[in-house]
């Protein structure tokens, strides 16, 4: 069943309300890169996440979501999402997701990066450049009314190109007061993607994640949230969130000094 959209589609003011999450959040992330090295935990990303989110009197979604208990995700090496920051410090050749999402006057920013940390493999470098390359793929073939599907045909089509697999359990999703709402965003198109539109108004995530072998997961029983992947090979991601105008998307959590498209890592 197609859902009435019309309440997706936001107005002139709304969508200045997700600018400005999306530019905050965008800000932390900003903030964030140069602490990324070897030798921090991931628990004290962590906390420089907290700390910054509320000191711009901000809030991190993450912070009691379904019983999660910080304020982002640390995905490393063969974690694919929702790692919990932990003392874990960051070692040379590791690679990192480091996911935030700030709620600003109600409305949502979600983005992602995966970085990498010193003298990282070929593998770690390949699966990561398709991971953004994917991303970016996707979001710029994206036209006002197209269906949802689009993102996951460029996102595959990427992926396959180098040998990589896409994971189809996770998926991008509608935001805006929000964090979690229709539509569903799988990167691997499906019956329902098909038929769903990105209608101007409409703000969603775009967010591949890409295993250098099999696409499938296992959530970490213990922990009940760490989701890695089956064979322990490395995984990578990257997330923007996207506005659709009348004109084209709108990616509204580009970092000023952040990779932009076509970025070589
Ligand atoms: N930020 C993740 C996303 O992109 C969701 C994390 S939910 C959490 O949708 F509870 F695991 F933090
Ligand atoms: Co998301
Ligand atoms: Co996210």
């Amino acid at each position: 069943m197609l859902q009435n959209h019309r309440k997706l589609q936001l107005t002139e003011s709304q969508r200045d309300g997700m600018r400005r999450a999306g530019r905050f959040n965008s800000q932390l992330m900003d903030y964030l890169r140069p602490h990324i090295v070897a030798g921090i935990s991931t628990l004290e990303i962590d906390q420089l996440v907290h700390e910054y989110t509320l000191r711009h009197k901000h809030q991190p979604a993450t912070l009691g979501y379904h019983g999660y208990s910080k304020s982002c995700c640390t995905s490393v090496n063969e974690v694919i999402c929702h790692g919990i920051p932990c003392p874990y410090v960051l070692q040379n050749g590791d690679i990192i997701n480091v996911d935030i999402t700030s709620i600003v006057d109600g409305w949502h920013g979600d983005q992602s990066e995966t970085f990498m940390i010193g003298d990282v493999s070929e593998h770690a470098r390949a699966v990561t450049q398709c991971a953004f390359d994917a991303m970016h793929r996707a979001i710029a073939a994206l036209e006002p009314g197209c269906t949802v599907s689009v993102i996951g045909d460029n996102v595959v089509a990427e992926a396959t190109a180098r040998g990589f697999s896409v994971v189809r359990e996770y998926v991008g999703h509608g935001l805006g007061k929000r964090f979690h709402q229709y539509p569903n965003i799988p990167h691997v198109a499906d019956r329902q993607s098909r038929q769903e539109r990105l209608l101007p108004g409409m703000c969603f995530t775009v967010e591949p994640m890409i295993n250098v072998g099999t696409r499938f997961t296992k959530l970490d029983s213990k922990d009940g949230w760490t989701v890695r992947t089956r064979d322990g090979k490395l995984s990578a991601q990257f997330e923007h969130t996207v506005l659709m105008r009348e004109d084209g998307p709108e990616i509204l959590t580009q970092c000023p000094n952040g990779p932009a498209r076509g970025h070589r890592f």
